[in-house]
């Protein structure tokens, strides 16, 4: 089982962005967690992080095929972008959105999730354990 986990633009920067919002762990931590559980769950992940809303379509295109399943923070993309849900919308691997805050008690720009419309579930507000929730149930979804 092969799941791609993507995230937007500013999520390299963790640890030193807004810490008290997003935390003060780091992008390579937050990699190594999920990394740590993949092994656990038998299943592979690879993690791929991008600023650009292209690239992060063209990952999103190239998964089709080659992964069974996609973890997506979006970040700032989350609601803006159609191409991302175009895209989700167009390969149609399972796709499961994660946010680390609370999105639903933020800004009300933060509160439409054009991706989320092509996911079957969110994790929000839960910080990095959002992504193992994730993990856990993409596994579990694509076992079934
Ligand atoms: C975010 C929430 C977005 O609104 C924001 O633009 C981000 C991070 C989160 O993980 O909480 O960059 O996706």
């Amino acid at each position: 089982m092969k799941i791609l986990v993507l995230n937007g633009p500013n999520l390299n920067l963790l640890g030193v962005r807004e810490p008290e919002i997003y935390g003060d762990k780091t992008y390579a931590a937050l990699i190594g967690k999920i990394e740590q559980e993949a092994k656990a769950l038998s299943v592979e992940v690879t993690c791929v992080q991008s600023n650009h809303e292209g690239v992060l379509v063209d990952t999103i295109q190239q998964a089709l095929g080659v992964y069974d399943g996609i973890i997506i923070n979006p970040a700032a993309y989350t609601h803006t972008s159609i191409a991302i849900l175009d895209a989700l919308k167009a390969v149609t691997l399972p796709a499961v959105e994660v946010h680390l805050s609370q999105v639903s008690e933020r800004e009300d720009f933060r509160q439409r999730s054009f991706a989320g419309m092509a996911c079957i579930r969110t994790y929000m507000g839960l910080g990095f354990d959002g992504y193992i929730e994730a993990l856990r149930f993409l596994k579990s979804y694509l076992s079934e």
